[in-house]
């Protein structure tokens, strides 16, 4: 083709001889012209086209592709004092002094889907959905399709990847759904689910004749700093040819910030584009970088969200379902209404008190609400003083008739059927194999129903095992030997997988994906964490971990309380193999030590120190004991500091810190 080798010739132009013929807008008309060829003509695409430069178009779902930084989520306020609060916390971590003033970036929180854009040496070489925030979807091709997004960047550091959102907006939108009723085609629920539909698209040019734009709101990766604070950060991506919300501001005060927020959602109506709420950034990146991360979450980025949206409709059903803990939760069925672009007709009804608390009975009218992406819910009852047949909450387990019963100083009621109750094993071993947990594919609700019935599956261990059965399963109706053999090879490949992964599929209360790694951090392995929890301080122990409560820590001593957990977990432990937990922290001379802060620190609050020792692989552990390492210790250091030198551990002051942490990470 042609016009391939033309794009040829000017990346050459561009790359090898820095004398392109024609401006970046020019070039990425030629590719896209290109692409859009190539999808009518097919058979004419050449081996080596330009579309296909970086990994090719994936066939079947989407090729997965692990984030260089991960794309992180944002912490939620709703009121105007959670928004003090956090420039409060801000300033308690950065132990600013209170004239300080702490600047912030305010813009739109765009209701769409984030993605990074990869360019090397200034080329657009990968697109990449947020997945999991570690893990995403390759979308590269289908990126390539959307003019917002440019191909190709003059002046760009040599590795930059661009984060934003890509929506549709709400005229496209609108216009799209006519299209789509007019073909009797899928109609969407709102621009976001539009917007992901349509980039999460296996092929191209289904994503090219769909009306998606994009604004850039951050960056990951970056080979060289774009500015010394968010705001001049942004203006050089705008420079460098990205759409930038028209909304963005620097703002000197918390107060600006959020008579920006006011202003922001008095024009929401009017503007292009859904939104749910203003973003808020802390201008210095310097302060940004030392804040760093808690969770998933920047300590130096708020979403403040817009009020919850509402709606009435009739409650027609209350269900009970049975997690797998073996909670019972009510769940509201609904006459289908729309709350804020988005038809609901479920609710969580929560526990029993809160069924009671709003006289819920079948049939009443209620109002709900909706906010975000919070599940919605019910705030009020419009007709409690109607008459009519009161609902009775459920005394035994509706799946297996066992007793359900509430914990002493528990609202929730659970089934104490325990591993009988095939809603609890059925949910145990689904949330096993999910994505976040043991991730294995072909193991899907329906299987691990039909292996449950036959006897093969009673816990996780037995998912091992399954290769046991493998005439078995031949000889039933569905299973061919691809299939089999598929589903065995899924389950070996598990063989020696992530420790955390698999801690956290045991589905132990309270132990998400989160806290399940922050353990494994700090023990090891799932054998040193079981240790820890069943020996004489298990407490202690356990609460020394960062991240982890008394709440948390009381679940895990409980759960290997249970002697049938701890068979459980040996049978698995021995057949899974699980790897030791290696840290994607930076490994440094203090990768693994243990470091205890004590007396007042000066330059820093305690957090921040905190945070430093992780940023080294270490952890900072609340008692001094013959496994400290290093003790900091500040003015008024008192009885930690006496038994560090009773036990000969190294104790340094707060300068020889910031020069230990200098010396680690520079
Ligand atoms: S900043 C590290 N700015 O909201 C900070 N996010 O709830 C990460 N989002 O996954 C994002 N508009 O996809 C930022 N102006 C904006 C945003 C924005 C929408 C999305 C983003 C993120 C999600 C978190």
């Amino acid at each position: 083709m042609r016009l391939a080798r033309e794009i040829a010739r000017h990346n050459r132009l561009y790359h090898d001889q820095d004398a392109p013929e024609i401006s970046d807008a020019e070039y990425d008309a030629l590719v896209r012209e290109n692409l859009e060829l190539e999808v009518r003509f097919p058979h004419l695409v050449r081996a080596d086209s330009p579309s296909s430069v970086v990994g090719a178009a994936p066939s079947g779902p989407l090729a997965k592709v692990t984030h260089a930084r991960p794309m992180l989520s944002l912490e939620n306020a709703f009121s105007t004092e959670e928004v003090e609060e956090f420039v409060r916390r801000v300033r308690r971590f950065l132990s600013l002094g209170e004239q300080e003033p702490v600047a912030l970036t305010a813009e739109p929180k765009i209701d769409g889907l984030s993605c990074s854009l990869r360019y090397e040496s200034g080329r657009l070489i990968l697109a990449a959905t947020r997945g999991d925030g570690t893990v995403g979807e390759d979308v590269t091709p289908n990126a390539r399709t959307i003019g917002d997004i440019p191909q190709q960047l003059t002046g760009a550091p040599v590795v930059l990847e661009v984060r934003g959102e890509v929506y549709m907006s709400k005229t496209d939108f609108a216009a799209l759904n006519a299209r789509q009723e007019a073909s009797a085609a899928k109609i969407f629920a709102n621009p976001r689910n539009a917007a992901a539909g349509s980039l999460r698209q296996k092929d191209p040019s289904m994503t090219a004749a769909r009306p998606l734009r994009f604004l850039a709101h951050g960056w990951g990766e970056c080979s060289e700093p774009l500015g010394a604070t968010q705001a001049e950060a942004v203006e050089r991506l705008r420079t460098l040819g990205f759409p930038i919300a028209d909304q963005f501001r620097r703002c000197d005060t918390v107060e600006d910030a959020l008579a920006h927020y006011a202003a922001i959602e008095h024009a929401r109506a009017d503007l292009p584009f859904d939104i749910d709420g203003v973003v808020y950034k802390v201008d210095r990146l310097d302060w940004q970088e030392r804040l760093g991360f808690v969770a998933r979450a920047p300590r130096w980025a708020l979403a403040h969200k817009f009020p919850a949206e509402k709606a009435e409709t009739t409650l027609e059903k209350i269900e009970i379902q049975v997690g797998r803990t073996g909670k019972l939760t009510p769940v509201g069925r609904l006459t289908p209404v729309g709350v804020g672009g988005v038809i609901v007709s479920n609710v969580t009804l929560h526990n029993r008190d809160e069924i009671s608390r709003l006289g819920l009975r079948e049939g009443d009218r209620v109002r709900i609400q909706r906010a975000g992406d919070v599940i919605p819910q019910v705030v009020e009852n419009l007709t409690r003083d109607e008459p009519r047949t009161p609902f009775v909450y459920p005394d035994h387990c509706p799946i297996c008739g066992s007793e359900a019963v509430a914990e002493e100083g528990e609202v929730d009621i659970r089934c104490t059927g325990g591993l009988i109750c095939p809603a609890q094993r059925i949910e145990r071993l689904k949330h096993f194999v999910s994505r976040g947990a043991l991730d294995i594919d072909g193991l899907g609700e329906k299987t691990i129903e039909e292996f449950t019935t036959l006897g093969w599956l009673h816990g996780p261990a037995d998912i091992f095992r399954l290769a046991e059965h493998r005439a078995d399963l031949l000889g039933r109706e569905g299973w061919k030997e691809k299939s089999v053999d598929n589903l065995l090879a899924a389950i070996d490949a598990r063989v020696g997988f992530d420790s955390a992964r698999l801690l956290f599929g045991l589905g132990i209360r309270h132990i998400g994906a989160v806290t399940a790694k922050d353990l494994l951090r700090h023990f090891g392995t799932i054998e040193a964490l079981r240790d820890a929890a069943t020996g004489p301080d298990a407490q202690a122990e356990l609460s020394a971990v960062e991240g982890v409560g008394p709440a948390v820590a009381e679940a895990i001593v409980d759960f290997f309380h249970e002697e049938h957990n701890q068979d459980e977990l040996a049978d698995l432990l021995a057949l899974a193999r699980p790897a030791p937990f290696v840290s994607n922290a930076r490994q440094t001379e203090w990768t693994g030590k243990t470091i205890v802060f004590t007396g007042s620190l000066e330059t820093m609050s305690r957090d921040e120190a905190k945070a430093q020792a992780e940023r080294l692989g270490a952890k900072a552990a609340g008692s001094v004991s013959a496994k400290t390492d290093l003790v900091v210790a500040g003015p008024g250091a008192g009885s930690k500091l006496k038994k560090a030198e009773e036990l000969g551990i190294r104790v340094v002051g707060e300068e020889e810190w910031a020069r230990i942490v200098a010396g680690a990470t520079g």
